[in-house]
């Protein structure tokens, strides 16, 4: 499964992208707000690895994680995963980009991309997310894209053992199919993009 957006592919990871996954995830400033990391080269190899096969061939599928690949130089610049519940009609999602290429909108053209996935090709009816209430550029690319903010979670998140407060406060976003469904028909009307 793969999905082509201006700019960018998202496609599954391959152990060949070891240098460019390693070279975020092994980064503390870019993963201080995700639940791995920074990783050490067995452990963005074995991430790799699970990739292929284990997750994508399990059946039923739970699991998609998309390498964000610049269709320009060819080079893996993130990730974006979906993860399914029991059920299969809603899924977390998670994101991840290299911080020298943060600021030029690819996240933002990235989780359209996989909405689009979500709601196209794997049929949900909801995709959802948790984030810091102080991770403000993930709270704007996901506002962007037209997730609703549910609530604040009090003390949700378990920070990392260098922080002073053990857990932290997190936000719930979500996006329903039909609400997705409006906002492409109001971007093809209005050729603009769209905001929650
Ligand atoms: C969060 C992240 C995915 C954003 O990627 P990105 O490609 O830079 O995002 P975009 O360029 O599409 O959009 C970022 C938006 O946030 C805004 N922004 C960035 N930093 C901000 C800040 N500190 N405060 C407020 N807004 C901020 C940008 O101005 C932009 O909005 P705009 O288009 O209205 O100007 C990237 O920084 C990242 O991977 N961070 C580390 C991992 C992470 O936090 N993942 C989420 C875990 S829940």
């Amino acid at each position: 499964m793969e999905k082509e957006t201006a700019r960018l592919l998202l496609r599954e990871f391959s152990p060949d992208d070891f240098e460019d996954v390693h070279a975020y995830s092994s980064d503390y400033e870019t993963v201080k707000h995700m639940m791995f990391g920074p990783n050490t080269p067995e452990q963005t190899r074995d991430y790799l690895e699970k990739q292929c096969p284990e997750e994508r061939d399990a059946s039923p599928r739970m699991h998609y994680n998309f390498a964000i690949q610049r269709r320009d130089t060819g080079r893996v610049i993130g990730g974006v995963s979906l993860h399914l519940n029991w059920r299969r009609d809603d899924a977390v999602l998670g994101a991840v980009l290299n911080r020298h290429e943060t600021g030029k909108g690819f996240m933002t053209e990235a989780m359209r991309g996989i909405l689009a996935l979500a709601f196209e090709e794997l049929g949900l009816h909801r995709v959802h997310a948790v984030c810091d209430v102080e991770n403000s550029a993930i709270i704007r690319v996901m506002e962007k894209c037209g997730l609703w903010r549910e609530g604040r979670m009090l003390r949700r998140g378990k920070a990392r053992p260098e922080a002073k407060e053990p857990y932290f406060d997190q936000f719930g976003y979500a996006i329903l199919k039909e609400k997705w469904q409006a906002n492409q028909e109001e971007t093809k009307r209005g050729g603009k993009e769209y905001e929650a």
